[in-house]
C-alpha cells in the first residue's frame, strides 16, 4: 500500500507525437528528469539506456522489476531503473500495482510510461493505471504518459497532466483536438515539424520551442 499521504503539487506530464516526433527524445532532454532522483521507466521498445548522467537499470519482467524497485526505494542513491520489452495492457496493470505498493509521499517517484496508447485502452482506466495519475500525487508520484493520438488514451490521462509537450501531429483532427487542449491555432500544430513542440501548463499560455539539436 501507497505510504505516507502529502498535500503534494500536481505534475504529472504528457507527451504527444507522431512517430519520430520527438517523445523518447524529449524526455531524455527533460530537466525535470536529469535532476529527479528516482525514476522508473515502462520502457516496451527499450529506448532507454542512460537519462542525464544516470545509467538505466534494466529489468526484463515483472518479478525482476519488482524486486529491483522495491531495493532501490529502499536506499539512498539516486537512480533510474526500467522494464524493458514487457507490455500489454495486463502488463501495465501490474506494474501499476507494483508501484503503488512501493509509492511513498516522502520519496518522489517519477513514472515515464513510454507508448502508452499500446497497453491500455481509450475508456476511462478503472483499475490501478488510472488511479496512478488520480491519486499518486498524495503518495509522490509523478507520471510522464507518451503517446501518438489522444484518442488512443484514457481522458485521466489528458486532464489530470498539469504540462503537456506537443510536438508534430499526424492529421487535422488531432491537430484540432490538441488546439482546443493548448489555446493553440489549428495551423501552428498542423506546421509543427519533428523535434518542434508546444509546451503548456495549465493556467498558462503555450510556448513554441525546439528541442536541443533540432534540425530545421
Ligand atoms: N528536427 C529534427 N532534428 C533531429 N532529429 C529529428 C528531427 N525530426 C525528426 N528527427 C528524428 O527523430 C528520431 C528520434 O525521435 P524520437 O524521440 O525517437 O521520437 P518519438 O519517440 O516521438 O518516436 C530520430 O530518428 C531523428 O532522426
Ligand atoms: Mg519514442
Amino acid at each position: 500500500m501507497a505510504i505516507n499521504s502529502r498535500e503534494l503539487e500536481a505534475k504529472h506530464t504528457l507527451y504527444s507525437a507522431t512517430t519520430g516526433g520527438g517523445k523518447t527524445t524529449a524526455i531524455q532532454k527533460s530537466a525535470v528528469l536529469r535532476k529527479a532522483n528516482r525514476i522508473a521507466i515502462y520502457d516496451p521498445y527499450n529506448a532507454h539506456h542512460k537519462l542525464g548522467r544516470k545509467s538505466v537499470i534494466k529489468t526484463y519482467s515483472l518479478k525482476e522489476f519488482a524486486i529491483t524497485l522495491h531495493k532501490l526505494m529502499h536506499q539512498k542513491k539516486p537512480f533510474v531503473v526500467s522494464l524493458c520489452s514487457v507490455y500489454g495492457k495486463k502488463e501495465l496493470e501490474l506494474l501499476a500495482e507494483i508501484v503503488w505498493q512501493l509509492a511513498d509521499g516522502t520519496k518522489e517517484l517519477h513514472v515515464v510510461v513510454e507508448e502508452l496508447a499500446a497497453s491500455v485502452t481509450p475508456r476511462a482506466i478503472d483499475g490501478r493505471v488510472g488511479e496512478l495519475w488520480r491519486g499518486g500525487r498524495q503518495f509522490g508520484l509523478v507520471m510522464h504518459a507518451l503517446f501518438q493520438r489522444p484518442q488512443d488514451v484514457p481522458k485521466v490521462v489528458t486532464n489530470l497532466s498539469r504540462f503537456k509537450w506537443i510536438g508534430k501531429v499526424d492529421n487535422s483532427s488531432e491537430a484540432e483536438w490538441w488546439s482546443k487542449q493548448i489555446d493553440v491555432p489549428i495551423q501552428d500544430i498542423k506546421d509543427l515539424k519533428g523535434w518542434h513542440y508546444y509546451f503548456k501548463e495549465t493556467g498558462k499560455p503555450a510556448i513554441y520551442g525546439k528541442l536541443p539539436g533540432a534540425r530545421g
